[in-house]
């Protein structure tokens, strides 16, 4: 939108200004029809596309860092100079990036109202890549480390009456944020917070601080059967209700499962590891068309869309490149994706108009047209 009005011509990907209606005409007549460009109206003089711009980078300060739960630490980031970080909602995340150059996403815990510092809840992972476990032991009181700004992809829902709050262990993250929020708009909400005992619940005293009374914990001791009844918690589907769900695959699975009789637009999550598919289909190969690039690119079965865009020289930015935080997220200007992510909602799928390129491919074999 910062560029005014533009028109793209596809399959090329020529991008022009206009500021008439016979602007428009020359271009449909000359380029449509007459097949030349039609210069005067590029962009910029010689300029096809829209540029890139680099995406801002925050430089933050480790002030402090504490255990909040066996691997789990809590980080509080300022920017150096002590001024106001960019402001954020509850459910929002930022990215670290890590000096081997791994990007991770980690949620926003603390008061949104608190322009001065981000808090961060950092899990160990034990089959880290190398990400969580750079952070969790590299970073340290006084250490400066590279962020984006907050996104947001797990907001809250504007339109709510009551806000029904599950978490499963570092699941607590955003829900916590999203209890400061809460509070402070006096709205109505319950937290389901499950973990196996107490000693192992990140957070644990904030979390009693911010909930008080519309907290309540699940220690399952390790057995999800001896947990949350996620079933009877969501039997009744209640106008108006909203339910957020954020933890491990299986609590998000069947939260989304027990509440299929709900409106789609109330359920909200946020995973934070896929668990691997058994019966998925086998993959085929097609073709992308990066119509910035006006180049035809070969996917084969045993590779992903990123995989290849890469290959070809071009820079997408990525984080879990597990389909879960739309940080790859590209617009889709053609063809039927076959989307195997877990950020778009049913109808955002349906609608087609953007893709994880990470892990979603092409249905039927067509060719997908892609804006890169
Ligand atoms: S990199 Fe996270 S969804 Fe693709």
């Amino acid at each position: 939108c910062e560029l005014g009005p533009t028109m793209v011509i596809y399959p090329e990907g020529v991008w022009y200004t206009y500021s008439s209606e016979a602007d428009i005409d020359e271009i449909l007549a000359r380029h449509v029809l007459g097949g030349e460009l039609v210069d005067r109206l590029l962009l910029e003089p010689g300029q096809t596309r829209p540029r890139r711009t680099d995406p801002p980078r925050l430089t933050l300060k480790v002030a402090d860092v504490s255990l909040t739960a066996p691997a789990v630490k809590r980080f509080v980031l300022r920017s150096p100079d002590g001024s106001d970080l960019p402001a954020y909602l509850a459910g929002a995340h930022i990215d670290l990036f890590t000096e081997s150059g791994l990007r991770r996403s980690y949620s926003l815990v603390g008061d949104s109202a608190d322009r001065g510092q981000y808090v961060l809840g950092v899990r160990r992972e034990e089959d880290s890549r190398g990400g969580s476990s750079w952070v969790f032991d590299q970073l340290s009181t006084n250490s400066e480390v590279t962020a984006s700004v907050p996104r947001n992809s797990f907001a809250l829902a504007a339109d709510a009456t009551m806000h029904t709050l599950i978490a499963g262990g570092i699941g607590i993250t955003p829900i916590l944020a999203m209890g400061h929020e809460l509070k402070a708009r006096s709205e109505d909400y319950h937290l389901h917070y499950c973990t196996p005992s107490e000693v192992e619940t990140p957070f644990l005293e904030e979390v009693r601080s911010v909930f008080g009374p519309r907290v309540t914990f699940h220690h399952d001791g390790g057995d999800p059967a001896k947990g949350l009844d996620v079933q009877a918690l969501l039997a009744e589907s209640v106008p108006g209700q909203h339910i957020y769900v954020c933890g491990p695959a299986s609590l998000v699975e069947s939260t989304r499962l027990h509440s299929s009789h709900w409106p789609e637009a109330a359920f909200h999550s946020e995973l934070f590891a896929v668990e691997p598919v058994i019966d998925e289909p086998p993959n085929e190969a097609f073709d992308v068309f990066l119509s910035r690039q006006k180049i035809t690119l070969s996917v084969p079965t045993e590779r992903s869309i990123l995989e290849v865009v890469r290959d070809a020289g071009v820079v997408v930015e990525t984080s879990c490149e597990d389909g879960l935080c739309s940080c790859c997220r590209t617009r889709l200007l053609g063809g039927e994706a076959d989307h195997r992510d877990h950020v778009l909602s049913s109808a955002e799928k349906l609608a087609n108009e953007s893709i994880m390129i990470c892990v979603s491919r092409a249905t039927n074999g067509e060719t997908l047209i892609l804006d890169l």
